[in-house]
């Protein structure tokens, strides 16, 4: 059911400073600008590699859910996985079905590529929190 690996999600304290890894160390060309995503409480930007993404995220706001990992991971770590689905609610549905707990209640938000996204628990995932994405309609990313 799952598709095309869309992203690697990274958590650090400072945006600013990973752009710096991946840049000069490991040679990245092409990084957006960051933005706010207010409701996910979370600055983002992309590292952009020929088959894939790196999503990097810093807390915006108290209320970040990014604040209780970096607690735990005060230099950042891989944060979560994206993979691409054909149909976010027909995911959402099947994964509840095999008894897994969908983050936020279920409900889909607007991710930062612009298409609805869910979040499955890690508990459920061999300890990796999963994010899902609906395919964006253009193909592209
Ligand atoms: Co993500």
């Amino acid at each position: 059911m799952i598709g095309k690996l869309n992203h690697v999600g990274v958590a650090t304290p400072s945006i600013d400073e990973s752009v710096k890894l991946y840049r000069d160390v490991l040679g990245a060309t092409s990084i957006t600008d960051k933005w706010v995503m207010e409701e996910q409480g979370v600055w983002v930007c992309f590292v952009n590699l020929p088959n894939s993404q790196i999503e990097l995220i810093e807390p915006y706001g108290e209320k970040s859910p990014i604040n209780a990992f970096l607690a735990k991971n005060p230099a950042g770590g891989q944060h979560h996985i994206c993979y691409e689905v054909e149909d976010i609610i027909a995911a959402r549905d099947d994964m509840a079905a095999k008894g897994c707990t969908v983050l936020n209640n279920g409900v889909p938000r607007i991710g930062a590529h612009g298409v609805p996204v869910i979040f499955v628990h890690p508990k459920n995932m061999g300890g990796v929190l999963v994010e899902l994405m609906e395919t964006p309609k253009d193909g592209a990313h």
